[in-house]
Formats: C-alpha cells, structure tokens, sequence
C-alpha cells in the first residue's frame, strides 16, 4: 500500500513539474485579431474588425491537453511548436496581478513575392510552392516591460488553426538611448523554421530609417547573392559572421549623431514572407556649461554685476535654467531662472542656449556674496557651474584699509600735481599750434 501511495506522489510531482516547465512558464496570450470585415468589397478604405483571441503557445506538440482547448475556443490560433523560444519570453507573461499588460495582434497574412531590388533573387524560381497553400497569419507582440518586440509569420495547414512559426524576427532592445559620438547597436534577430521548403532559398535583410515623414534606406543585404545595395550612409554595418551564423541582424552605428535619432525598421525577407520590427534611438547630450565673466569681478554696494551662463552642445533641444546664490554659511538662496535667450542650433545640430542674472549688489538678500551657481536641467542629465561672487565695502574697513587709501589718495594727488606742472609749463606753445592747425 505505501508502495501505492507512493506512486501517486511521484505522479503528482512529475505533473507538477509538466505544468511548472509547460503550462505556467509558458501559458496563454490575449491577443487582438485584426482582419478586414469580410463582404466589404469595392470601398477603398477597407472596415477593419477586432476581436479577442487567445495565442496557446504549446511547447509539447503532442500535448492533448492543449489541443482539445483549441477546439473549443473560437479565434484563437495555438502555435503548436516555439522552437525560437521568444513567446515563451517573461517579457510577455506579466506577473499576476501586473497592471501593464503585453500587447499582441494577429493578423490574417498574404505570401507574395517582394519587388524591392535585393530581394528579387528569392524568387527567381517564378513558380510559387505548393507550400504556400495554407492559412497564414503574422502576430506582432511587444513585452509589458519594453524588453522585446517580436513579429512572427505562421502558417497553419488550411483550416486547422493550429499555426507554426515559420519566420521570426525579434528586438530585445527596441528603446534605445545613446549620447553623441558613442558607437550604438540597433538590435534584431530572426529566426527561420529549417524544415520549412522556403528556408533554403536565402533571406534579405534591410533597415530603414523613419523619422516625422522623412524616411531613407540605411542598409540592404541579399543574402542569396551576398550583396549590398547602394545607400548614402557612410559608418552603419552588420556583423556577418553573426548574421550568417545566428540570425543577428543588428545595424551597427560607428558613432552616434544627432541625425540618427528617430525609427529604424529592421525587415527580414524570406522568399514570398517578410517580417519586421521597429527599433526606437533617441539621441540625448546633457549640455556643457560655462560662466563668465570668470572670475567675477569685485562688486561694490550699489553696482550691479550680469553673470551669462551659456549651455552648449545639447540635444534635444528642452533645457531649465536655475540660479542659486550659496552664502558664507552654506545657505542656498534661489535667484530664479535668470532671463534665457533663443536656441540656436549649431552645424552638429545640438543646441546652446544662455542665461543672464543681473546681481544688485545693493539688495540686502544678497548679504555678502558667495557662490553663484547656475543650474542646467536636461534629460541627459543636470549640470551645474559656478563662480564667486563677493561684494566688498560691506564689513568695515581695517586700520591697513584706510593706511592704504590715504597712501593712494597721496599718491594720486602727487601725480596730480606733477602732471598739471609739466603741462602748464608748455601749454601756450601748443595752443598756438593747435589754432594754426585749425585755421590753416
Ligand atoms: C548581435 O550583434 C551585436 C553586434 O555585434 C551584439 O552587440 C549583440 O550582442 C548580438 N546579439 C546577440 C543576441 O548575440
Ligand atoms: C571672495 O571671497 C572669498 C571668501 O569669501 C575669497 O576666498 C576670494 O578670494 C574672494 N575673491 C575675490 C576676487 O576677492
């Protein structure tokens, strides 16, 4: 009998584990289903429906478990194996409870031939494969916690909603930052199911940059004859070893400029299939600061001294001024935001823009002086720069002080004379030549 018994625990553990590895790591997306409304046809803009559906991901082909829910659930398409492994990502199973959500549309999807250039040598063979004959679909899926994006192109034999991975093309970095001058790399990856009849004929890759409208060819690559086509890019590649050997098709960026920041879309092209991702950069350079006058300088009571900070260099283009006055005692007083000038932009594109205090060295808030610091806050970063502002007169001067003053004052009062006498002595000379001078 404990023998038994014991067999049942071993059986439930065994089961647990099943669900552990197969159903809970792996378990169901809630996905749309976008399709044009059927019976429609002839009106330009196409009406579009959107339906709830359910992605099973069933790591276990021969799971009957899975399929018996296939069945019974409408709309849903069950990928019967994930060899890329990527839906099984965490990115796309939120916690329980997790109030962000992956986001996940299928899409009804048509095999035809590309016409752009480097990818005609796919489909040179002119008749299209038996293989085609089936119901296709793309699902385009994107992580709650933006760690992956991922488009899939499935096949599934006609009328089995049971669909295949058949092309899949993925981003784990599709947000990316990047200051100036850094080299960057635009991630993306594909995978192509082998035992597909399409996956012999070669692949194309292409990236393209989008950015409010204006969008330019960064790379192609023919796969098939090993070949680039002619772009204007200078400093963007791929890494082929890793492209041939894994499916990387990272775009690489020498160095970072500000014209790179905008959308990138990276597309893998099989023959009669393609899939893309799109890869975000964004170019953000905190500014460089500088002061002037530096030093200051020294301020009587009563005068007014301008301090300019100029902030230079930064993109994107929003920036705050602060200024701060820090007294002796290490009090920090706020002197406003100063009266800030227009951008301008410079032949990199960055930004630079100024700020002006005006310090009236009058005003008793401003007791002695002490530290002036402005404050540039950007995205990249908060910058500070300061100078020494010090206003004299205000303690009472020293005995040394007024020695040194009344020697001054002698001093100038002896150069005074000097230069009256030496003048004085030949002044009529050189008035009567100054009229002949005039009147000649
Ligand atoms: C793909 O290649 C890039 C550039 O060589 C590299 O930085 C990245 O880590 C690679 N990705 C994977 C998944 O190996
Ligand atoms: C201003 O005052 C500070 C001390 O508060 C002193 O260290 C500095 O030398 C002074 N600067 C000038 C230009 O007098």
């Amino acid at each position: 009998m404990a023998n038994i018994s014991t067999i049942y625990k071993l059986s439930f553990l065994a089961f647990s584990y099943f669900m552990h590895v197969y159903g809970a790591s792996c378990p169901i997306l809630e996905c749309w289903f976008v399709q044009e409304k059927p019976g429609r046809g002839g009106s330009f803009h196409a009406a579009m429906s959107q339906e709830k559906s359910l992605l099973y991901i069933n790591t276990d082909p021969g799971s009957e478990e899975t399929r018996s829910k296939i069945i019974s659930i409408d709309k849903s398409l069950c990928l019967s194996s994930d060899p890329a492994a990527t839906l099984c990502s965490s990115s796309l199973h939120p916690p329980e409870g997790s109030v962000q959500k992956p986001q996940c549309e299928i899409n009804p999807f048509m095999p035809q031939p590309s016409t752009v250039q480097w990818t005609v040598p796919l489909t040179d063979s002119a008749h299209s494969p038996i293989y085609l004959q089936a119901d296709w679909y793309t699902a385009a899926l994107q992580g709650f916690d933006g760690q992956l994006r991922l488009s899939n192109v499935m096949r599934a034999p006609t009328a089995t909603k049971e669909p295949n991975v058949v092309l899949s093309v993925s981003s784990r970095t599709f947000m990316i930052r990047s200051r100036l001058g850094e080299p960057v790399v635009l991630d993306c990856g594909f995978w192509v199911d082998a035992s597909s009849p399409l996956t012999g004929s070669g692949f194309a890759v292409e990236w393209r940059y989008q950015f409010r409208g204006d969008g330019r060819l960064v790379l192609a690559y023919d796969g098939k004859t090993d070949r680039f086509a002619e772009t204007q890019e200078e400093g963007a590649g791929l890494d082929f070893m890793a492209l041939h050997e894994t499916g990387n098709a990272s775009l690489i960026l020498q160095e970072a400029q500000v014209r790179h920041s905008g959308t990138y879309i990276c597309t893998v092209y099989l023959p009669y299939l393609l899939a893309q991702v799109a890869v975000e950069l964004e170019i953000v350079e905190p500014p460089s600061l500088s002061i002037f006058p530096s030093p200051l300088p020294l301020s009587m009571p009563g005068q007014v001294v301008t301090v300019q900070c100029e902030a230079s260099g930064f993109y994107p283009l929003s920036l705050e001024f602060h200024w701060e006055l820090t007294g002796p005692g290490g009090r920090v007083r706020s002197l406003g935001q100063g009266s800030v000038t227009g951008h301008r932009q410079g032949p990199d594109s960055t930004y630079s823009q100024t700020s002006r205090v005006e310090l009236d060295s009058a005003k008793p808030d401003l007791g002695r002086g002490g530290e002036v610091t402005c404050v540039a806050v950007h995205r990249g970063g908060t910058r500070r720069a300061s100078v020494t502002f010090n206003i004299t007169g205000v303690s009472a001067p020293s005995i040394e002080d007024y020695m040194a003053m009344v020697a001054v004052a002698l001093g100038i009062y002896g150069l005074i004379k000097v230069v009256s006498w030496t003048f004085s002595s030949g002044s009529d000379d050189a008035n009567a030549q100054e009229k002949v001078i005039t009147f000649s």
